[in-house]
């Protein structure tokens, strides 16, 4: 780990030798620049490297003193961590907190309410800006409506929202009150999003007529409709906000407009504290199996991280910078860092709704200029889009303001970090002039399961290094392990993990506390496995080389393989699938299926490959469609029957085919070879 301030530059390399993913870690290891803070940023940064050591010395002791410092308790706690029934952990204990007044209502009466929290920016060019005082008042009518419907403290509500306010406010209603919130990502579809309504027995469901993409409107209701169709849920109510003010269809009893239930609804609210274990939500995330997982999060804990990581990785100075985190609330970034962290810590945020060539390609940076952005936190996919499409682009804005850059995701490739440096990170106006000291740039590790970050530069403190996620968080205990759970020397790789509790941890997969042991704390001894190939370079420092499970990453989105292939069996044509994750410059993986057809289904062409992936898009959602389909007469498995995704993840890339010796029939790679050249 390199603290080194005074600007001089080495040129330590990652060493060699572990686990590796080809071509991408070969760049990395001759990787060997270096930039450390400037003298100003170091000055005036939040946190310095102390609190490294404060930190490791007593982890308990550091973070509830974060959570006595971050947070307003209604009762304070009498211990910071119960370790006692591992893995699951308790976080200040005994505590009483509500995260909604802690975001909002708290800032009112310290008497920041005039201070902006959220600019909303629409797709087709509409804004809103809400003050803390105005959303803490929105937030205490949803609280009203949504109790006035019959939730109560524990039940579990259902949110299918685009990026507009509304989602925020929903969100925070719920945890004011102790209802559980699951939102579901606008792009999952009906089937997807009926399975997370029954698994998680949502009573209600919050969603809109719809919303905007690349100027047309783009509907939701629809698909609520569709996934309340068959009976047998939960669902007494569905909440619908006007957005974009096309038709629905309607269910009266059941649908309820938002401005008729919660804009009406009394904007006196008493929050009471919450235990700190109070389950907060519940998000559903891919994992190795078909079946989505649902990660629960629990409140003081969860707060307590992500307020913590927001003030420190991105230098937050809540009176004078506005943050934008580019992040859908449908996933987990959305969470802890839109609805969540920067109103915890009073921050002015940019939301965002539409996509970033919406009218045109310049349209992020246009947001930048407007409302002077000065922390910008956005996806490696999103960047090297960006890159594609030229300098130019950005070269048009001011994008002066900008002090610091993040990126989450998937790993962030040294030319793309390169990029985010000289072109937006250097840009000091739109005449071309650059900055002597280029922002900053925090690559931050983390997954729905943990929460918060992780692991990411402090960038007051850290030399940062392009494409390294580099150093644990004060307080977080991670290492890269071997096959047999010993800590590798710096200079090898193998298998992230976590060596000790933290606060965000997930508590739990929803209803299935075995399948949160045996996914996470199986395999390795008393370690949290993340599912992800890293390596410690000379300095010690971590570069994350993915996915090592059969978990594949598009546009920083997480999917299965598994999941794409039972939805592909699901089709009556097809016999057998296999999925693997491709390398695809832009979305970092791309979906690529190899199916069998069944003997009796005719193979169209096209036709056929266009069947299945819409078939997909209906099973999971857009986002799941494979780029290519590939109808193949066989699949490669071993004489144990196991497919070998390897072999197939070699054609898909276009790559000479690896061994292929251990196939029960080893002329199964050239009969795949010769059935694709025809
Ligand atoms: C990957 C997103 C490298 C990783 C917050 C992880 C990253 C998965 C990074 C979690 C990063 C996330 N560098 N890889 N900075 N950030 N990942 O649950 O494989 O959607 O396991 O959470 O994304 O994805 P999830």
């Amino acid at each position: 780990m390199s603290q080194d301030t005074n600007g001089s530059t080495t040129t330590a390399a990652p060493g060699s030798g572990g686990a590796g993913n080809g071509d991408a870690l070969e760049n990395l290891l001759h990787e060997g620049r270096q930039f450390p803070p400037s003298a100003e940023f170091a000055a005036d940064a939040v946190v310095s490297a102390g609190e490294y050591a404060e930190a490791n010395t007593d982890r308990p002791a550091f973070w509830a003193r974060q959570a006595r410092e971050l947070l307003s308790w209604d009762k304070d706690f009498s211990q910071a961590l119960d370790w006692s029934n591992p893995p699951f952990a308790k976080w200040f204990v005994g505590g009483e907190v509500n995260a909604a007044y802690n975001a909002l209502d708290r800032h009112v009466e310290n008497g920041i309410g005039d201070r902006v929290a959220i600019h909303f920016e629409g797709e087709p060019g509409d804004t809103r800006s809400y003050t803390y005082a105005e959303l803490a008042e929105e937030v205490r009518k949803a609280a009203n409506a949504f109790e006035a419907l019959g939730v109560a403290k524990g039940d579990r509500v259902a949110v299918y929202l685009p990026m507009i306010p509304e989602a925020v406010i929903t969100m925070l209603a719920c945890a004011r009150i102790g209802a559980v919130h699951s939102v579901v990502f606008g792009g999952f579809s009906a089937d997807a999003l009926r399975s997370r309504i029954d698994d998680a027995e949502a009573k209600l469901v919050v969603t809109a007529d719809g919303t905007y993409r690349r100027g047309k409107p783009s509907p939701l209701k629809p698909a609520v409709d569709e996934a309340l169709t068959k009976p047998g849920h939960t669902v007494s109510n569905v909440v619908v906000v006007k957005r974009n003010g096309e038709d629905v269809n309607w269910v009266e009893g059941r649908d309820h407009w938002w401005e008729d239930t919660v804009s009406a609804a009394s904007g006196e609210h008493t929050a009471v504290g919450h235990d700190s274990e109070h389950p907060l939500f519940i998000l559903y995330t891919s994992g190795t199996t078909g079946k989505p997982k649902g990660i629960l999060h629990t409140t003081g804990g969860y707060l307590t991280q992500t307020a913590y990581t927001h003030k420190a990785v991105f230098d937050l100075h809540p009176e004078t910078d506005v943050f934008w985190c580019t992040a859908d609330v449908g996933w987990v970034t959305g969470h802890s860092y839109v609805a969540y962290a920067p109103l915890v810590n009073g921050a002015t945020q940019v939301m965002y709704e539409g996509t970033p060539d919406s009218p045109h390609q310049g349209r992020w940076w246009e947001i930048v200029e407007k409302y002077k952005v000065s922390i910008l936190y956005t996806a490696p996919t999103a960047i090297r889009t960006f890159m594609k499409w030229g300098r130019d682009i950005p070269g048009k804005y001011d994008l002066s303001s900008i002090r610091v850059l993040g990126s989450v995701g998937e790993p962030i490739n040294p030319e793309a970090w390169m990029w985010y440096r000289e072109v937006i990170g250097a840009n000091a106006g739109k005449n071309g002039e650059t900055k002597e000291h280029p922002a900053p740039i925090v690559d931050t590790w983390w997954q729905t399961e943990t929460g918060a970050q992780m692991i990411a530069p402090l960038p007051g403190v850290t030399a940062t290094k392009p494409g390294s996620a580099q150093v644990p968080l004060p307080g977080i205990a991670i290492d890269v392990v071997d096959e047999a759970g010993e800590s590798v020397p710096d200079g090898h790789g193998g298998y992230l993990v976590v060596r000790e509790p933290w606060p965000s941890m997930l508590r739990g997969i929803w209803g299935d506390p075995e399948r949160f042991k045996d996914t996470y704390w199986s395999r390795f001894e008393a370690m949290y496995f993340a599912g992800d190939g890293a390596k410690k370079d000379e300095d010690g420092d971590i570069w994350l080389l993915g996915r090592v499970d059969d978990v594949m990453n598009v546009s920083g989105h997480r999917l299965s393989t598994t999941e794409i292939e039972s939805a592909l069996v699901s089709h009556p044509s097809v016999a057998e699938a296999a999925v693997v994750g491709a390398a695809d410059e832009t979305t970092g993986q791309a979906v690529v299926a190899f199916v069998i057809l069944r003997g009796d289904a005719p193979n169209n062409g096209d036709a056929t490959v266009l069947e299945l992936r819409n078939h997909v898009g209906k099973e999971i959602g857009p986002i799941a469609k494979p780029k290519h389909i590939l109808v193949v007469p066989e699949l490669p498995k071993t004489r144990s029957g196991k497919i070998m995704r390897r072999l197939l993840k070699d054609v898909a890339e276009g790559r000479e085919v690896g061994d292929a010796t251990t196939l029960s029939d080893p002329t199964i790679m050239s009969q795949i070879a010769e059935s694709l050249r025809k």
